[in-house]
């Protein structure tokens, strides 16, 4: 049996940036939206039947769902880690005043040192300032932020600005990630997997001296596990049109696959037995297959069981 720990929300593909990399195509012109009510039943059952110990919501833009508020306010009600991930171009002091004792941390996208590169990246004049507006309004507010960067060959050598950024802004963490190549990201101009795995290295020798920016584990101690991730293991993912899926990475699946929705079956019953092909295959993985990297991004290069050695993520 295979228990829950780890519930991610993807509440809308509607998004107030159209971002060159975004895997899930989201941008101002999409509508789609998980329903408030439908949402709140399904992660009541998956708390009382399985041992979560995490809930993550993030969208699109969080920020511009209609209930994101009362949403959080429910989430904060049980007892797991609560993390938002935002493009924080929205928090104004309100909403972060409003957010503190509700949220745990706060991951903030922040693809540049400057209006210039992160703007380009993100599509939009102005949200860089924005984006480190909404950071001080949540550092104000005393809550954990964290940032995340996308790395390509645009802002790879921003690298130690960005660093400088988020010591100056006292995030308390930093975590740089490649592009996967899905959704827009297909187009984008990634970095190789030895540029991402030198980076990762640089960073971290950087990052030991100050103890409380930390980065995450370099690739190869992410690529030396069985299975080649955790989704569908202990983690899913709630898509805006109601179907749950292992990871929203495999946001593409729905058009090839047996889906479940948890508008047609309990959640915690989807959980237990997927209908979902790829779903079962990722819990049967062969032990004697070789496979790193995403398994998502696999998917869409045309198998799950491909091996992408020199896949970022
Ligand atoms: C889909 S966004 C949703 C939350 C919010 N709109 C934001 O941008 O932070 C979540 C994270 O996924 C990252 N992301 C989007 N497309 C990606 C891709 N192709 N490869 C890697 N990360 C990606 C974004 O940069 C962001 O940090
Ligand atoms: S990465 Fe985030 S901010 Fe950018 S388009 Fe996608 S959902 Fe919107």
């Amino acid at each position: 049996m295979y228990q829950l720990k780890n519930l991610h929300i993807v509440l809308t593909y509607k998004c107030n940036l159209s971002c060159k990399h975004c895997y899930l195509n989201c941008s101002p012109n999409r509508s789609e939206k998980i329903d408030y009510t439908l949402l709140a039943s399904a992660i009541e059952n998956l708390y009382e039947t399985n041992p979560l110990r995490k809930i993550s919501i993030t969208g699109g833009e969080p920020l511009i769902y209609p209930d994101f508020l009362n949403l959080v306010r429910y989430c904060s009600n049980f007892d797991v880690e609560l993390i938002l991930a935002t493009n924080a171009t929205l928090m104004n002091k309100d909403i972060a005043n409003g957010l503190k004792d509700l949220v745990d941390k706060v991951y903030i996208s922040l693809d540049g040192c400057c209006s210039k590169t992160h703007d380009k990246f993100r599509n939009k004049r102005g949200a860089f300032n924005k984006t480190v507006r909404g950071l001080i309004n949540l550092r104000n507010a005393g809550i954990q932020t964290n940032l995340t960067c996308t790395i390509s060959k645009e802002n790879i050598n921003e690298v130690p600005k960005i660093l400088e950024i988020a010591y100056d802004l006292a995030a308390r963490g930093i975590e740089f990630r490649g592009i996967s190549s899905i959704g827009r990201g297909i187009n984008c101009s990634k970095i190789n997997s030895q540029e991402l795995e030198n980076l990762l290295e640089t960073v971290s020798n950087e990052t030991s001296a100050k103890s409380d920016i930390y980065n995450m584990k370099t690739k190869k101690e992410r690529f030396d596990s069985y299975p080649p991730c955790v989704a569908g293991f202990m983690k899913a993912s709630i898509m805006p049109d109601g179907a749950m899926v292992p990871c929203s990475a495999f946001v593409n699946m729905t058009k090839i696959d047996n889906m479940d929705y948890i508008q047609k079956r309990e959640p915690s019953e989807i959980w237990n037995k997927p209908k979902s092909k790829i779903w079962n295959m990722l819990r049967t993985f062969p032990k004697d297959i070789d496979a790193k990297g995403c398994r998502a991004e696999a998917l869409s290069r045309g198998s799950i069981y491909l091996d992408l050695p020199e896949a970022n993520l």
